[in-house]
Parts: structure tokens; sequence; C-alpha cells
């Protein structure tokens, strides 16, 4: 599947790079306003393939995502230390006016997948402006943070992140809601798993992953100024998902009708993801605390999208 992407900085070029490693695309175009260094990044991509899968990756305008089966939009800025993502909305809103149009004009049958902080926000502004359906307006939302939960939740336990199983839900930012209740270790609730394993769920274990997972953005930028590999991969995981018609679940971020008690809004929940988009959501049963939490971060997300107009 050919795919597009539209901003070749930071995150832009891993998930080029992440994909072309992983097989998840097979044509790989970079588009940005800096031609130069999207040529040079495709270049750059293009020297690992010989070591990795049989994609194609070059450079263009606009016109070169023509046939793109996803466009992956992470045109715009990033946080700068200390910055929140919520930030950082009205100067990326400002970028999607211009992108979004000249996409779907390229790759009318694309599907939209937007990494631009903040993502759910920019996946309502995305929708908005392409008219296309919600669920082929897809945000990375928290796959990333879903990641460094099972990472974390892994590393405790001391197994394999692969074997651990939660989500992340609500915005991708300082709301997020950590789906303890809901977590499993293979088919096993995991407080079950860690008194097996003498590696118990304190407060102060549950504090710390929590830290972990909600802080680590801001730590990376601060010491690398943006965070790239983590979410390149999950934009990877993503294509790839959609590429092959997975019908894989994942936490991801799309505009849904009502969530938590608030109606229109795009948040991440367990979406499942193929060749025609995002399907099903499926709604996680969570405990009273998880839901109050989702129902606050959903409100901050309504509240932010009302004041662009959405
Ligand atoms: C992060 C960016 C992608 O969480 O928001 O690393």
């Amino acid at each position: 599947m050919k795919v597009g992407i539209v901003g070749a900085g930071m995150v832009g070029s891993a998930a080029g790079y992440a994909m072309a490693l992983t097989g998840a695309a097979s044509r790989i175009v970079l588009v940005d306003r800096d031609a130069a260094l999207a040529q040079a990044q495709a270049q750059d991509i293009a020297h690992a393939v010989p070591f990795a899968s049989a994609a194609v990756v070059e450079a263009g305008g606009y016109d070169a995502l023509a046939g793109a089966g996803v466009v992956v939009l992470a045109a715009g800025v990033g946080q700068k230390p200390g910055e929140s993502r919520l930030a950082l909305l009205e100067r990326n809103a400002a970028v999607f006016e211009d992108v979004v149009g000249a996409v779907r004009a390229a790759a009318p049958r694309a599907i939209l997948l937007i990494a631009t902080n903040p993502v759910d926000v920019m996946t309502h502004v995305a929708t908005r402006l392409s008219g296309l359906s919600p669920g082929r307006v897809i945000g990375s939302g928290t796959i990333l943070d879903t990641a460094r939960f099972r990472m974390l939740l892994a590393g405790h336990l001391g197994l394999a992140p692969q074997s651990v199983h939660g989500y992340v839900l609500g915005e991708h930012g300082d709301s997020e809601v950590l789906g303890w209740s809901g977590a499993r270790v293979g088919s096993e609730p995991l407080a079950s798993v860690a008194a097996q394993l003498g590696a118990a769920i304190t407060a102060d274990v549950r504090a710390r992953i929590d830290a972990g997972v909600r802080g680590a953005a801001y730590r990376i930028i601060a010491g690398k100024g943006a965070t790239n590999y983590g979410i390149g991969a999950g934009l990877a995981r993503i294509v790839r998902a959609i590429g092959r018609d997975e019908q894989a679940v994942l936490s991801l971020s799309v505009v849904t009708p009502e969530a938590a008690g608030v109606r229109d809004v795009a948040l991440s929940l367990p979406r499942v993801v193929g060749a025609g988009g995002v399907g099903t959501t499926l709604m996680p049963t969570l405990d009273a605390a998880e839901t109050r939490a989702l129902a606050a971060s959903a409100a901050l997300l309504r509240e932010t999208a009302g004041a662009l107009g959405l």
C-alpha cells in the first residue's frame, strides 16, 4: 500500500522509517513545505531499505500523494520543553486549514491518519475540514500511551510487554486515563498475576507507573527536544493494520457520537481498525474512578473543540 506522510520532521520521518523497516507500506512519499528536508529524509530512509523491506521511498509535492491508501498528517509545531499538547492547538489548526484540503484533492480515497498534536482535537479539525466519515479520519491518540503503560507494567512484572494487555483511554495528554481495572496478563487479571509473581501493584507502584506514562513525553522532550521513535512505530502499526485489513484492536482517537456522557468528541477508545479505517468501538468496562476520569477527559476535549467552533 502507498502511504503519504505530510510533515517530514522528527515524527513524520520516524514514521516513514518504521514503515520501511516493518514493511507496513510498499511505497512511502514524504511531503514537506521544506522540499529539501523531505528529499533528504526520503533518501536517508531509502538507504535503510536494503536492510529491511522492499519499500520505495520518495519525496514530492502534494501531487505525489495520488493513489495513497493512507496519508499521515504530521505537519505543524511540536511541544517545547514543559509545553502542553493543547497549547499547540491554534497554530496547528491553522496549518491544517491548508494541508487537509490539499491532501484531499491529491488523494481523495485516502484514509487520514493524524499525528499532529493535540492529536484528539486535530482529529476533530481534520474530520470537519475533510468531510470524510469519522472512521476514515483516525488520530494516533493513545496508542503510544498504551504502549508506555504496557511497557512499564511489563517491567514491573518481569514479563514481555507483548504479553501485558491494557489500554490508556481519553485524551492523548494530561487528562488521559490508565485502564488499570481492565489490565490483563494473558487471560488473567493483573492483580492475580502480580500476586503469583510476588510483584504486587501497590499504591506506590501505581503512582510510579501513572507518572511514567503521563510524563513520558515531557521528560523525553526535555532531554532531546521531541519524541519520535515511539510515535513513529505506533503510526506504522496503524498503517499495517489498515494495509493488511487486520481488524486489529488499538486505542485510537476518532470523532465519537457519545463517550462517557459527552457527545461529539474525539478521544481514544479501543477501536477495530482495518482496510476501511475504524469500524467498531469496543466500549471498555471501567471502575467508578476510571469512568469519572474518562468523563472529565472527554469534557475537556469537548470544551477545547467547542472553542474552535467544532
Ligand atoms: C508523545 C507525543 C507524540 O506523547 O505526543 O510522545
